[in-house]
């Protein structure tokens, strides 16, 4: 019964891509279940034709009705060849929509959130990889199996009538029994899915053990660590833990299949038995009995068990996709309250914290602690403090990517989460120290997929990045990444000054908002770095900029400078007052001072 439901749930995805295409396959399938009978039935009733047309000759009129009947069954199998292409071609452009179409689902339920703890949590990391891992072939397969299984139930189904037409015992007897089967062999694939499901977190990890040997990203590491054989050996670990225990389950399941298959193979013989008895005792043709016979096996099509297997598959990832949506739609933790006022326009008085604490999903211990910050709207503001003091995770909160468990961040007296979201998001713009590289063009890189203009070229001379543009074999159009032939890639500090640009793409396209930079000039040298703050402050004048930093040099020309340590704010104040002050940040600013006489 599972599989029914499975059939179902990938059926009604049909008229959702296409109601034309769906009634095209619908009629496909009709026609392409009953084709081969009438062959059957042609063929049965050619063969019963001979006996009198070899006496009569070929002229008579017994001759006339073979010839006949045998361009009749040379006509029907032309349109069974014709229809073949037709159906297929109906049956992929259906099959993929639908496939693109769920696909489609699962990404844009993910993207949904705002904010991005959804995307660390296991469980739904889980349903999320569902979406696309538990059908290797895809929801693609499954639809084509659906329609390649609908039409064969068709033709098993007449061609039972016409068993049902010799003996109506037999055909009653012979559908039991593969009724028995097919509920067996649907059992098993079904078992077999659900199974697979609850083992997803083993099968993302296998799923990441084989990117490690594939990805050229961890080919370095793999290979100066000496990794290779533990990559496989632990890969080649999950899958048999995995598969072991599947196994086990199976071979219960498989037991009871062969056993359902036993009856099902008794009738068949007994029914062929049946027909050459009463071929040879005249009691019906011969024509006749090759008509049955054909119509007997015919029948089977009932219980090929092919397709099932990749129907569970493909439904297993469409119920996935949709239990993502539900979870996604329903889930307080991910609804977000604000998401519907009007767009946010660029802060013009501060942005407050307040009393904010914070956790991350899954941790038993805060990362920030009642902070308190005022940061005014068109200034600079730094954040110095040492590595997991808390400074990423101020801005990811600032950029509203988490929402704090305590306190609130406050935009011009408005509470963040009273504000629009996304409105509020296309106002960040930020390179954050994982700052994605994107295997695409210069260009993309820059601005996605906005129309090339003045914009690009501003904004890379101002991230001090138009000269390596320019210098790229096909300037802007140059692909970042060797993976593809003609690309390119750049080295670390080439890659900042361009997230660096995209930064200042998106902050020129909104007209500014809170720019953040998370260790922006950490791949740069001191050359690179000099030239680049000098323009970055000349361009962000007015903006309302956040850069957290380890170099001095970066960080003493902020209007305003602020220590974190611990996940509280021990300082606060302008280079020079906290020189003055003599406290941690004089303690931090005399050391690296020291390391450049020094050298
Ligand atoms: N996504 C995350 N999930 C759980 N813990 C995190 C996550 N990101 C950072 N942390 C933890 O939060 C603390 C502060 O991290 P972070 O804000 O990145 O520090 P900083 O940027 O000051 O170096 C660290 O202890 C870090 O391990
Ligand atoms: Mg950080």
């Amino acid at each position: 019964m599972v599989v029914a439901g499975s059939r179902r749930v990938l059926v009604r995805q049909l008229p959702e891509v296409s109601k034309p295409l769906t009634a095209g396959a619908a009629v496909c399938v009709a026609i392409g279940a009953v084709l081969p009978i009438a062959f059957a039935v042609a063929t049965g009733a050619a063969v019963a034709a001979v006996p009198v047309a070899v006496g009569g000759g070929l002229r008579s009129p017994a001759g006339q009705h073979l010839l006949n009947t045998v361009i009749l069954v040379g006509v029907l199998l032309a349109a069974q060849q014709t229809l073949s292409p037709i159906q297929d071609a109906v049956t992929n452009i259906l099959s993929r929509r639908v496939q693109m179409r769920i696909y489609r689902r699962s990404m844009v339920a993910a993207l949904q959130p705002r904010t991005i703890a959804h995307l660390e949590d296991p469980e739904l990391l889980d349903l999320v990889a569902g979406a696309t891992l538990l059908s290797p072939g895809g929801p693609n397969g499954a639809v084509r199996n659906v329609l390649n299984q609908s039409r064969r139930y068709i033709s098993g189904a007449a061609s039972l009538l016409l068993v049902a037409h010799y003996r109506w015992w037999l055909a009653i007897l012979l559908f039991g029994a593969e009724l028995a089967l097919l509920q067996r062999h649907r059992a098993l694939y079904s078992e077999m899915v659900s199974f697979r499901a609850r083992q997803l977190p083993g099968l993302r990890r296998s799923v990441y053990l084989r990117g490690l040997a594939m990805n050229p990203d961890a080919a370095k590491e793999t290979r100066i660590f000496g990794l290779a054989g533990w990559v496989v050996e632990r890969f080649r670990g999950e899958w048999l833990e995995t598969m072991t225990r599947l196994w086990e389950q199976r071979r219960g399941s498989v037991l009871r299949l062969l056993a359902a298959a036993v009856p099902v193979f008794a009738i068949l013989l007994l029914s062929v038995w049946l027909m050459g008895r009463d071929a040879i005792d005249g009691s019906i043709s011969l024509g006749a009995m090759v008509a049955y016979a054909s119509a007997l096996f015919a029948t089977m099509q009932l219980v090929m068990p092919g397709d099932d297997f990749a129907i569970e598959e493909g439904a297993a990832v469409v119920r996935k996709t949709v239990e993502l949506e539900k979870i996604v739609a329903s889930d307080a933790r991910l609804r977000l309250p604000g998401d519907h006022s009007p767009p946010q326009a660029a802060p013009q008085r501060d942005i407050r914290v307040e009393g904010v604490r914070f956790r991350y999903p899954g941790r038993d211990d805060d990362v920030l602690h009642d902070l308190d910050l005022v940061i005014p709207a068109g200034r600079s503001l730094a954040i110095v403090g040492d590595n997991g003091a808390g400074k990423t995770t101020l801005v990811k909160l600032l950029a509203r990517l988490y929402d704090p468990a305590q306190g609130r961040i406050v935009v011009d007296g408005v509470d963040l989460r009273d504000i629009d979201a996304a409105g509020w998001q296309a106002r960040v713009a930020a390179v954050f120290q994982d700052f994605v590289r994107y295997p695409m063009t210069a260009a993309a890189n820059v601005g996605f997929g906005a129309k090339r203009n003045g914009a690009h070229n501003d904004a890379a001379r101002r991230a001090d990045a138009l000269e390596l543009v320019e210098g790229l074999p096909h300037g802007w159009d140059t692909v970042l990444t060797r993976e593809f032939d003609g690309g390119v890639d750049l080295s670390g500090g080439e890659w900042q000054r361009l997230a660096l640009a995209r930064a200042l793409f998106a902050a020129a396209a909104t007209g500014g908002g809170l720019l953040i930079l998370d260790e922006p000039t950490a791949h740069l040298d001191a050359r690179a770095e000099a030239s680049f703050i000098g323009g970055f402050l000349d361009v962000t004048r007015g903006c309302t900029t956040i850069v957290i930093s380890h170099r001095f040099s970066t960080v003493r020309r902020a209007d305003r400078i602020v220590v974190l340590e611990g996940g509280r704010i021990i300082e606060t104040g302008s280079h020079d007052e906290l020189v003055a002050l003599g406290g941690r940040y004089a303690e931090m600013f005399t050391l690296q001072a020291e390391r450049f006489t020094d050298a």
